[in-house]
């Protein structure tokens, strides 16, 4: 098989946590015989180091041209002060919004490796954590209108939170397909006793629920949300919310699994062509030093082959290299407890890599 990649390594930790992945997929290319053709392109803070704006239109048609997309991380204290129109973050947005990636998967799951490094209780634990957001990703307050205007002396600043039909429709469809391959339950978050928005929301999932007859629906509020998900995670099988909803829960999920620089996610639309990164940011802090954790990117890597590629085989083959690679003791400093063995991020993906031969 032969596909073309389009490569986004950003800002901080980035281009080190890509480079492992990188160097996977080629692991992988290898000894199943594909081709992977990388366009390497600038997106997020380097970009508006290089022109001027986080994202060029040429970046977007790289990515949208692709077959996928692989992306590290964007943003950092140093383009703090930049224009709002221009931040790193808009790249991320941008190229969500260009693909028509509308579908955000971003698995909680704990390993049991690391099982114990959870903050939650261990007889919470044990019950088990394995479910997956399914996050609304092109609309709702992110892309709404946003304006800040004076009035009577003093600045009034307004994001406006829209849904269409056929955007919670989808995501509905997408929420449903995914439980089909898992344990076929769904919960819809949303705050329908306020929003208007989420209302509309649960309409059309109930709707589209009469469609999935074997799945199990039922609507959970999203403050009862994040207080259930550190009370018994275990009751989720798939979390399907709006756009922000879905940003908060998605890290309240990741952290009770212990290790967010663990968890890779993927942003779908309608066609195979995806986004696959780390849910973790860009971590300027320790950025250069080769110490940051390559495994969520690594596991991206895995998403896309699945998801994108189709390629099953190959994917498993990263994930159980991965868990080989936490059970034989190695850790990176994110990790790093008594009696492991901690290495640096490029040793990290050595060492995966020599666990899929
Ligand atoms: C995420 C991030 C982004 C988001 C930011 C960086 C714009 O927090 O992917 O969850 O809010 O979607
Ligand atoms: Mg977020």
């Amino acid at each position: 098989m032969e596909k073309h990649i389009t490569i986004i390594k950003g800002d901080g930790i980035g281009p080190e946590i890509v480079t492992e992945a990188m160097k996977v997929l080629d692991a992988i290319a290898e000894q199943y015989d594909h081709t992977w053709i990388y366009k390497e392109i600038l997106a997020g803070g380097c970009a508006i180091d290089a022109y001027g704006t986080s994202l060029t239109e040429e970046a977007l048609d790289a990515c949208v041209n692709s077959d996928s997309v692989l992306l590290g991380a964007v943003g950092g204290p140093k383009w703090d002060q930049v224009d709002p129109s221009i931040r790193p973050e808009k790249a991320l947005l941008g190229i969500r919004k260009g693909m028509g990636l509308y579908a955000n998967l971003r698995p909680a799951t704990i390993l049991p490796q690391l099982a114990h490094t959870s903050p939650l209780r261990k007889d919470i634990v044990d019950r088990g954590i394995d479910f997956m957001v399914v996050r609304e990703l092109i609309s709702g307050v992110y892309f709404g209108e946003k304006t800040t205007i004076e009035e009577n002396g003093e600045l009034v600043a307004c994001d406006q939170m829209m849904y269409r039909e056929h955007e919670i429709r989808r995501i509905a469809h997408t929420a449903f397909e995914t439980a089909r391959k898992r344990k076929s339950r769904v919960i819809s978050v949303d705050k329908a006793n306020v929003l208007d928005t989420s209302r509309l929301w649960r309409k059309i999932v109930h709707e589209v629920a009469s469609e999935y007859p074997d799945v199990e629906v039922s609507d959970m509020l999203v403050d009862n949300c994040a207080m259930q998900i550190v009370k018994d995670p275990s009751q989720f099988d798939v979390v399907v919310t709006e756009n922000m909803f879905g940003d908060i829960l998605s890290d309240e999920a990741s952290m009770i699994t212990g290790s967010i620089g663990l968890i890779p996610s993927a942003s779908l639309g309608e066609s195979s062509v995806g986004m696959y990164e780390p849910i973790h940011g860009s971590a300027p802090d320790i950025a250069g030093k080769n110490i940051a954790n390559p495994i969520g990117t690594i596991l991206a890597a895995a998403m896309m082959l699945k998801y994108s590629f189709d390629l099953s085989k190959e994917s498993d083959a990263i994930v159980s290299a991965v868990h080989e690679t936490l059970s034989q003791g190695y850790r990176c400093i994110d990790i790093m407890e008594e009696g492991m063995k901690q290495l640096s991020c490029s040793e990290m993906g050595d060492q995966i890599i020599k666990n899929m031969k």
